[in-house]
């Protein structure tokens, strides 16, 4: 595939990651977890998704659309004195998938969340981390998620929503509304027992954004003249706008597949 050909999913979501897998390797070890949370979340969030997995034991946990892994690494450390399951990360993105692995050591296997390569009823809890607001498959991917669980298996989910209207969008992104996600959720098989706004929750801790900040920064100092960084960059402007406005909010969820 030439570089022309290179969708902005993919120079976000791939390109921008190797990049970052590659700013990691130099700052170190310490920038890799809120570096490689590209979707969004912060420490808050993620503790408030924690929570309601009710992960415990050995339960096996799904991360899906993992990207980098960070979130996933994040829980592993934060529920250490409760669970210490099996963790799988899957995400479609070949470079993305191969850098989880390598930075964090957990299991990670390239593959779309419409296609999951895991048998029936075989997770206890998943989470899906700013995936959603990326597909226009959404209940595919929902179906999909509720065959691998097991009945009564936990979901989590941080979803970027439409408010309204949008005047721009990033490409690439297709947000539900608050409606649409709810009826999605309802017709595959779930049930929403959970749900708060990102804004209610605290922001991120200063030295979480700024180890972030400097892995983004090595990135641009070294690419920031590529054409890919260019076009992930503008989609994350265009991102940055729609939620400035308001337009887009975050949107944090727990439901159980029934
Ligand atoms: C905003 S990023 C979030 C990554 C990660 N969940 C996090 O929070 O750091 C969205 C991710 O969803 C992945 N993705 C997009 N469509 C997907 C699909 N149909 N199934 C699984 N993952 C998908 C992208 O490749 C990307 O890694």
């Amino acid at each position: 595939m030439s570089e022309a050909d290179t969708t902005p999913m993919e120079a976000e979501f791939d390109t921008v990651a190797a990049w970052t897998e590659e700013a990691i390797g130099e700052l170190g070890q310490a920038h890799a977890i809120p570096a490689a949370c590209r979707g969004s979340g912060s420490p808050p969030e993620l503790a408030w998704l924690a929570e309601g997995l009710g992960l415990q034991g050995d339960d096996p946990f799904l991360d899906a659309g993992a990207g980098l892994g960070g979130p996933a690494a994040w829980l592993t450390g934060y529920l250490h004195d409760r669970w210490r399951g099996p963790v799988l990360l899957a995400e479609p993105m070949t470079h993305a998938a191969a850098a989880a692995r390598r930075i964090f050591d957990l299991p990670s296997v390239a593959a779309w969340s419409q296609d999951l390569p895991l048998p029936d009823d075989s997770v206890a809890a998943a989470w899906l981390l700013g995936v959603l607001c990326t597909t226009s498959d959404k209940r595919d991917v929902l179906a999909e998620l509720h065959r691998v669980l097991r009945p009564g298996g936990r979901l989590g989910l941080l979803v970027l929503v439409a408010e309204r209207e949008l005047s721009e969008s990033p490409e690439g992104n297709d947000f539900p509304t608050r409606s649409s996600l709810r009826a999605d959720l309802e017709a595959t098989g779930f049930r929403i027992d959970d749900q708060v706004d990102g804004a209610a929750l605290p922001g991120a801790p200063e030295d979480w954004t700024a180890r972030a900040d400097a892995v983004d920064a090595v990135v641009r100092r070294d690419h920031g003249d590529h054409p890919q960084w260019q076009l992930a960059h503008d989609q994350e402007e265009v991102l940055g706008r729609v939620m400035e406005r308001g337009d887009v909010v975050t949107v944090l969820l727990h439901a159980t597949a029934q």
